[in-house]
């Protein structure tokens, strides 16, 4: 029986027919356009990608995304952000904004602020609020900062890092337009998951839940992206002159075993948004990335989701990490 191997050891002694159609340069071989004559889809098992992108772009995809946020939203108290910044009259700034959730809660909390929302891919068409608009930008790309002449109070960066690959750049565009006193603010839900009950004394084996952060990283990593960015943000900052920074972390249980009410839910959500998003999270990182078998991988997701059912007593979490800085002014600051 096929086992699974160590994080970043590639499995390549399994082959499978699959392989030939995932594993070229580029990503994808297999190619089919849907939706926008912009963007060319492909597909992975029962999964539809954009090209270049390592998580699924599908409307399963959209679900999981909008699941995760009602997940950010638990574990910050219900607000969309952290930064002490005051929205009255403020032009607001989201990028990489997916379906637009984030930016539209904004709009609507803030009517008195302008908002946009940025992102590669196209915009939901349903209703949005009359204070927000969504713009279709590659933002790799610097000539397509057109927005570069108006100054933001506010630019909100939510589950981006491993689409960025120049992180420095991406904040030195960000200081040229935010105006002095202004905030960034970024947010991120890691999946290094640890056990409450192995800081107190360590357990005897360990879980494959804290196996995700291992595989999907070193998957990642072998595409050239980095899972996660929140250690590297704050001395980026500080080397583009932002100043008051802040690093939180809001942890994020994984079940219902907390006491408290409010963990218990957020937990009870998270262990839910876990489970059926492990597919879309681990499938290209770990075929194309680390060169497993499509079959593996299935075995693997379903050992990962049995041991989900039944993590209670394992006291597992992560946390949504928040930095935010506020950029140095001369004068007065916001
Ligand atoms: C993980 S999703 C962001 C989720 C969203 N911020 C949220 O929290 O709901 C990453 C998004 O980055 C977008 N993206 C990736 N590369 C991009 C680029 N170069 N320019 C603009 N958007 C990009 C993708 O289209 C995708 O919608």
């Amino acid at each position: 029986m096929a086992t699974t191997p160590e994080p970043g050891e590639p499995a390549t002694q399994i082959q499978s027919p699959r392989d030939s159609a995932i594993a070229s340069p580029g990503w994808a071989s297999s190619t089919c356009s849907v939706h926008s004559e912009d963007l060319e889809y492909w597909r992975l098992g029962n999964r539809l990608y954009g090209r270049g992108f390592p998580f699924p772009a599908d409307d399963r995809a959209r679900e999981d995304h909008d699941a995760r946020h009602a997940v950010f939203k638990k574990a910050l108290k219900d607000r969309s952000f952290c930064a002490p910044v005051r929205l009255e009259g403020a032009d607001v700034l989201e990028l990489y904004t997916r379906t637009g959730i984030l930016a539209m809660e904004i709009a609507d909390k803030n009517p008195a602020c302008s908002v946009i929302g940025v992102d590669e891919s196209q915009m939901p068409e349903a209703w949005v609020p009359p204070n927000l608009q969504f713009e279709v930008c590659n933002l790799e790309d610097n000539d397509d900062w057109t927005w570069r002449q108006r100054r933001f109070r506010f630019i909100i960066i939510r589950q981006h890092g491993v689409f960025v690959k120049d992180l420095p750049g991406l904040i030195r565009r960000c200081s040229e337009i935010l105006e002095d006193g202004g905030w960034i603010e970024f947010q991120l839900l890691t999946l290094g998951h640890y056990s409450q009950s192995e800081q107190q004394a360590p357990m005897g084996k360990k879980s494959k839940i804290q196996d995700i952060h291992g595989y999907l990283s070193h998957g990642l990593a072998a595409l050239g992206r980095q899972l996660d960015i929140h250690d590297k943000l704050p001395r980026i900052l500080e080397e583009n002159s932002f100043h008051n920074l802040e690093h939180r972390g809001f942890p994020v249980p994984l079940g219902r075993w907390p006491k408290d009410e409010e963990l218990k839910d957020l937990g009870h959500l998270w262990l839910d948004v876990l489970y059926w998003e492990l597919e879309a999270l681990m499938l290209l990182p770990l075929s194309v990335g680390l060169k497993w078998d499509y079959h593996l991988i299935q075995l693997f997701l379903a050992d990962l989701r049995n041991e989900l059912t039944q993590c209670e007593g394992l006291k597992m979490l992560t946390e949504v990490h928040v930095v935010y800085a506020q950029k140095v002014c001369e004068g007065r600051t916001t």
